[in-house]
């Protein structure tokens, strides 16, 4: 018997139904069903007998689920009835006590826990990959001179190990927002039944335990009514993203003619149709371009959510497109960063010749004037009028005569300041914890490789 005397639309049946996105979570949800059956027979709800004749159904639908063999009937809506449908064609009348004690509501605020905790885990894992790989690679690199930017303007000289280890640090901190979204799905939702709670004797904790879940969720209206998991790994996901759109912009500025300073693989570039001579940098550019779209996903979700009445509402559903495209396309982003910075090449000498741009240790020469005894805002002033005079006279610092210095400050002996623009004397001196000078660095990696392990074994 059914509610309805007139069958559905053809066009509601397109919006409504879900099955053909939500049939990825149908592993998770063999998984709860197998749980579920058990608890109901351990609490004396349903027989020893019918336990058992649903274990062997759903054993063979996950069987069909992973060999792709199961067959969809026309009146499947989502990947619970589905399901449902296919045990109870195994199992008989034990397949129609499955459902009992619980509601599609609360199963599917069980899988989609399910899954997110299983997302994060995987991208908690590759994103610390990404962290050895720019860790080793930094490691070569470690005493190689460029340019540091603010604005796009080269600033002050830094090592490009320096740089690249930067990455490393934005990375980890990505690790750590993965790992504190399994905080957010550990509490199972099951066993909230529709919204109410439910009018059996279950035991929440035995399926807890048997799930991998480390707690019961409290409240059953929240249980049914709550994707806040799914908003932190969106949230976690776009930040990540967010951070390897920096490390792509850069490398397609790096890789630029203008530029000059690497080269991308051939595996990770592809060539123009037209104009033979060129080399694109697509991956990095897409490492650009995906982020806005898993940003996209995280306001959509929070645009779902937004002003939603207790408790579950079909709104809900929208959950999941969101959620396995961010995925699916964060994985594909930390893919292609993995593989193009395995493979990449630096030109030091591009590098160090941008790096040597004179006027990159104005700063230093401020500071110079400052441990003379200057007030650093009046330094500032000084090394600005040296650099006007430079720059209008079509010369470097060094080709400043030792008057035109004096006459700029008496503290400025000329001696200290040709000394001081050597090569390399600017980066070294930047020995402050942090800072680019090479041990300053090489106890940066010692802090990171220790953080590292921590964050591989799940210490905090
Ligand atoms: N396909 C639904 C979803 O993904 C499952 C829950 C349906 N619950 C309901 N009361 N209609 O949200």
């Amino acid at each position: 018997m059914s509610r309805f005397a007139q069958p559905q639309a053809d066009a509601f049946r397109r919006l409504n139904d879900s099955l053909a996105f939500d049939w990825r979570l149908a592993p998770f949800d063999v998984q709860q069903s197998v749980a579920h059956a058990r608890m109901l027979a351990a609490q004396g709800i349903i027989s020893e007998a019918d336990r058992d004749a649903l274990h062997a159904a759903l054993r063979q639908v996950a069987e069909e689920v992973h060999d792709g063999s199961f067959e969809f009937a026309e009146r499947d809506e989502d990947v619970h009835m589905a399901i449902e449908r296919r045990v109870t064609e195994l199992a008989g009348e034990a397949g129609g006590r499955l459902h009992t004690g619980r509601s599609r509501n609360d199963q599917v605020a069980t899988d989609m826990a399910m899954f997110t905790r299983q997302a994060a885990l995987d991208s908690a894992a590759a994103v610390l990959s990404l962290v050895q790989t720019l860790m080793e690679l930094a490691e070569r690199h470690l005493d190689w001179p460029m340019p540091g930017y603010t604005h796009l303007q080269r600033a002050q000289p830094v090592y490009l190990g320096h740089h690249l280890l930067a990455y490393a640090w934005m990375l980890l901190r990505d690790h750590g927002r993965f790992t504190a979204v399994l905080d957010g799905t550990d509490a199972l939702p099951l066993g909230a039944g529709a919204l109410a709670g439910v009018n059996f004797d279950t035991d929440r904790t035995l399926v807890a335990g048997e799930l991998g879940f480390g707690a019961v969720a409290e409240n059953s209206i929240d249980a049914v009514s709550n994707r806040d998991f799914v908003l932190d790994y969106l949230s976690a996901a776009s930040t990540c993203a967010t951070h390897l759109s920096r490390l792509g912009a850069e490398i397609v500025l790096w890789s630029s003619e203008e530029f000059g300073f690497c080269e991308v693989s051939d595996a990770w570039a592809s060539g123009s149709s037209i104009m033979p001579q060129k080399k694109n940098p697509d991956a990095a550019e897409l490492l650009r371009a995906k982020a806005p779209r898993i940003a996209a996903h995280l306001t959509a979700m929070l645009g779902v959510m937004h002003g939603l009445p207790l408790t579950y509402n079909k709104d809900m559903q929208e959950d999941k497109e969101h959620l396995f495209d961010a995925v699916d396309t964060l994985e594909l982003v930390l893919g292609a960063a993995q593989g193009m910075l395995s493979t990449i090449s630096f030109r030091r000498g591009r590098l160090e010749q941008a790096a040597a741009d004179e006027f990159l240790a104005a700063t230093d020469v401020a500071d110079y004037l400052v441990k003379r005894g200057m007030p650093f805002r009046s330094s500032h002033g000084v090394v600005a009028g040296l650099v006007r005079l430079a720059v209008s006279s079509g010369r470097t610092l060094t080709e400043l005569t030792p008057e035109e210095l004096s006459d700029a400050s008496p503290l400025l002996d000329a001696e200290g300041f040709y000394a001081l623009l050597r090569d390399g004397a600017w980066l070294e001196s930047k020995a402050s914890r942090g800072g680019t000078g090479s041990s300053a660095v090489r106890a940066q990696l010692q802090h990171l490789r220790a953080a590292l392990e921590r964050a591989r074994s799940g210490r905090r």
